[in-house]
């Protein structure tokens, strides 16, 4: 029902689908399927309005099918979106104050869960990062819900100078009242993050995004090592302690279909 270009390679989409919007909770996810030999891509629930039941997607154009998916318009029909999916987060109730960082299109995957700790009456601050200040979505809506929003860009062109582990460290060094940390992005920059927070004893939470087939736990090819332990994304999270992922294991898996996805996206630009 409604479609924004947010940034040269991101888009926004609220869907119509009432019965998600319904049940969805901050954290939970859906998977969709453009036609019927479509590829699944599950994409972590940025919003929803159980008034309008509709459910916001936010999705950054990296190959085939993210690309179909944003040559869709108005008025125009996914085939399949299947959700809520996944566990949501559960936060300490005497936490003293919460801090989001989110990169890219992290960002608005850290949106709701940001937004229902400050309704809960939480004290939130973020970190948003990005390689340019075109590139740090959704900065309103997380200013709208945040007592404050730090900066960090890669050219300085929005904050700081840097990656948000720079700001990270300043912001545990000067705060000591930050007890407790959400990060959701790219799965290096989570593990920098989880890394430092490691380094100052303050629980993390985080949200993998991995490959997907069924999204039931039938096929495995969520995995991820959590503790020693296999565990399956779409069904024991996607929310886990960021102290006790296999980072390395889950980049190395995100990648092992690198070639043929770029063979996808070439014969689709033919
Ligand atoms: Fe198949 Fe999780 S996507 S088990």
């Amino acid at each position: 029902v409604r479609k924004e270009v947010l940034n040269p390679v991101v888009k926004l989409m609220d869907i119509e689908a009432p019965r998600v919007a319904k049940s969805a909770k901050p954290g939970q996810f859906v998977i969709i399927r453009i036609y019927d030999k479509g590829e699944r891509i599950p994409l972590t629930i940025a919003d929803y309005d159980p008034e309008k039941g509709t459910v916001t997607i936010v999705f950054q154009e990296v190959g085939k099918s993210t690309k179909l998916l944003g040559t869709l318009n108005e008025g125009d029909y996914i085939l399949d979106f299947v959700g809520p999916l996944g566990n949501t987060m559960e936060v300490p109730k005497d936490a003293k104050k919460i801090l989001g960082v989110g990169g890219g299109v992290g960002i608005p995957a850290l949106y709701p869960k940001l937004k229902m700790l400050h309704q809960e009456g939480y004290k939130v601050e973020a970190i948003l990062g990005g390689r340019s200040e075109e590139y740090v979505i959704f900065k309103k809506e997380m200013e709208a819900v945040c007592d404050k929003v730090h900066y960090a860009t890669d050219d300085g062109t929005l904050g700081k100078k840097g990656f948000v582990t720079d700001v990270l460290k300043e912001v545990l060094e000067n705060d000591k009242e930050v007890d407790y940390v959400i990060t959701v992005g790219p799965v290096i920059m989570m593990k920098n993050v989880c890394k430092m927070t490691k380094e100052y004893n303050i629980p993390t939470i985080v949200s993998m995004n991995p490959l997907m087939v069924d999204g039931t736990g039938m096929c495995g090819a969520c995995r991820i090592e959590v503790g020693g332990e296999t565990k399956f994304v779409c069904m024991d999270g996607p929310i886990f302690d960021g102290h006790l992922v296999n980072f390395d294991l889950a980049m190395t898996r995100l990648n092992m279909f690198k070639k043929q996805e770029k063979v996808s996206l070439e014969l689709y630009e033919q």
